[in-house]
């Protein structure tokens, strides 16, 4: 299991971009990630002692796992096609029954939505989805595959993205375990700026069962897994694999009133309001 407690205390209280999101159809440039990275891990950097080619190589571990799963987009998910050692495959029937414990009425706000596992059943119970992933492959194979017009689709790296109005409810499906930990305070804060007073976060992740199935390696004190393609390529991403209770307290610790448990043979559940 990895302790993620000495990077937690170390993650700075950073926040603050001007970053913008686009529609699918008008994809734009994204802000220079190294840059960004660089200058929200300046704090981080003094408190370990390292320097640019470190914030270099986290910068790196984002954009390698983005353009990992834009690539992976049309087999992800196609189990005859494995990406890894061990698939971390969660059923189609424990999703829907998270969704529906969920419940999440209104305009709801999709983090990292990939080919819609999750946006099917948001749909249900949502007036509204916004679902925001950064692979255009993913996204247009969820708009084909849910075909629902109560979804919007927005192409934006979440780590640059900032929201322009709030949501009832925000979910993430295997999104939080792609969070360097340096960035995870900071990705708490965009989920609090993107919610209604009163609004409701639910996730869905693998949980500390399922470092056995894969190759964790740390780069930066980050850790880091394999990812293979079709073709052979070899990607690097980011994957945390927490510790519920461990993730409970820091999210709690960000003052957030959550509950995390573990569901499944190597997943979690968390809810927080
Ligand atoms: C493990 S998949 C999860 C997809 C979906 N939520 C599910 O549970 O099936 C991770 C998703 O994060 C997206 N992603 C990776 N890096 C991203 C980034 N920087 N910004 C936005 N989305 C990103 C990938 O394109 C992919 O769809």
């Amino acid at each position: 299991m990895l302790n993620l407690a000495p990077l937690g205390e170390l993650a700075p209280q950073v926040m603050g971009s001007t970053d913008t999101s686009v529609a699918l159809a008008d994809i734009a440039e994204p802000r220079g990630i190294n840059e960004r990275v660089v200058s929200m891990h300046s704090e981080w950097e003094v408190a370990m002692g390292e320097g640019a080619d470190e914030d270099d190589r986290v910068a790196d571990l984002i954009e390698s796992q983005r353009e990992f799963y834009d690539l992976r987009a049309p087999d992800f998910g196609d189990e005859t096609v494995p990406d890894r050692r061990v698939s971390g495959h969660m059923a189609s029937e424990l999703a829907r029954a998270l969704i529906d414990e969920f419940a999440p009425t209104g305009d709801v706000l999709e983090l990292a939505c990939g080919n819609g596992k999750f946006t099917r059943e948001l749909v249900r119970h949502a007036r509204t989805v916004t679902a925001i992933d950064g692979s255009p492959r993913m996204l247009e194979r969820n708009r084909r595959e849910v075909g629902d017009s109560s979804v919007t689709y927005v192409n934006a790296d979440i780590f640059e993205w900032q929201p322009d109005r709030r949501w009832d409810a925000v979910f993430f499906g295997f999104w939080l375990s792609h969070v360097p930990p340096v960035t995870f305070d900071e990705f708490w804060a965009l989920v609090r700026s993107s919610l209604r007073t009163g609004g409701r976060v639910a996730f869905v992740d693998e949980d500390d069962r399922g470092t056995m199935n894969d190759d964790i390696h740390l780069v930066e004190n980050v850790p880091v897994a394999p990812r293979t393609l079709r073709d052979g390529r070899r990607f690097d991403i980011v994957k945390v694999y927490w510790d519920p209770s461990e993730l409970q307290d820091r999210v709690s610790a960000l003052g957030w009133q959550v509950a995390v448990r573990r569901v499944g043979e190597t997943f979690l559940y968390g809810s927080a309001t």
